[in-house]
């Protein structure tokens, strides 16, 4: 962890063998990988994972543990950008695919990551001009995708396995709206409690029992909301 100063200046970072992330997007990656599971466990999915910050992390925590993780990603350039952040140990693949209609076939991943794409308004403190870029209508848009990529990660999990939802935003819409409209939806998934999942959080209790919504002023990271899903 650094003071202050230009993470740009610190050699691994110009180098390429470490990254810049916030703390709550490793918070993320760590309550995915942490998640208990049980029987295999060997195929990780990132389904959102451009440019792959929480892939890459993924990844490596992966390696460590004899599984691999695949990442999906929309966006071409993007998906480059994936390929640069992850190397070569703990990634099955990376995909340029719509999330929602994967080429993966479903009840195949032990563990899956949506990092949905969504307004980013937990990160105001970082991008404080993103609030003259967003408009209600956006929303609207996004929350559609959003249910979509949630139930595309519910059906690639396999039986026992577990999905995390997470946005950079703290609006009700995109977070616990989203989760209750799936999970209220299906018959095949359950939420869990993520809470357990985030070392030294406390004061993240969302209005939905078991979710967490990270705050700048409280936690010292951005507005990520987290939710955990088993599918039955
Ligand atoms: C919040 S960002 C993910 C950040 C990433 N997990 C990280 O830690 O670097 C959401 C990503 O989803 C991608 N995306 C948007 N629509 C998508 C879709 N239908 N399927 C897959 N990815 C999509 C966006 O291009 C964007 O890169």
């Amino acid at each position: 962890m650094l003071d202050g100063g230009d993470p740009a200046d610190v050699p691994a970072v110009a180098e390429g063998r470490a990254g810049v992330q916030d703390e709550g997007s490793q918070l993320v990656a760590h309550a995915l990988a942490t998640a208990p599971v049980e029987g295999r466990d060997e195929r990780w999915l990132d389904l959102c994972a451009g440019p792959g910050g929480k892939a890459a992390l993924l990844a490596a925590l992966a390696a460590g543990r004899g599984a691999g993780v695949v990442a999906v990603e929309r966006h071409l350039h993007r998906a480059g950008l994936v390929r640069r952040a992850v190397g070569a140990d703990g990634v099955l693949g990376v995909v340029s695919a719509d999330g929602a209609r994967p080429p993966l076939r479903p009840g195949s991943m032990d563990r899956v990551l949506v990092d949905a794409p969504c307004t980013g308004l937990g990160a105001l403190r970082r991008r404080p001009e993103a609030r003259w870029r967003r408009s209600p209508d956006d929303l609207v848009t996004l929350v559609l995708l959003q249910r979509r990529l949630l139930a595309s990660a519910v059906d690639l999990a396999r039986p026992g396995g577990v999905v995390l939802y997470a946005t950079c935003s703290p609006v009700r819409a995109e977070t616990v709206d989203v989760v209750s409209s799936v999970v209220g939806h299906r018959g095949d998934v359950a939420l869990e409690d993520v809470r357990p999942l985030l070392p030294g959080v406390t004061g993240a209790d969302d209005q939905l029992e078991g979710t967490a919504q990270l705050w700048p002023h409280r936690h010292g990271t951005d507005a990520m909301f987290l939710a955990l899903l088993r599918k039955r």
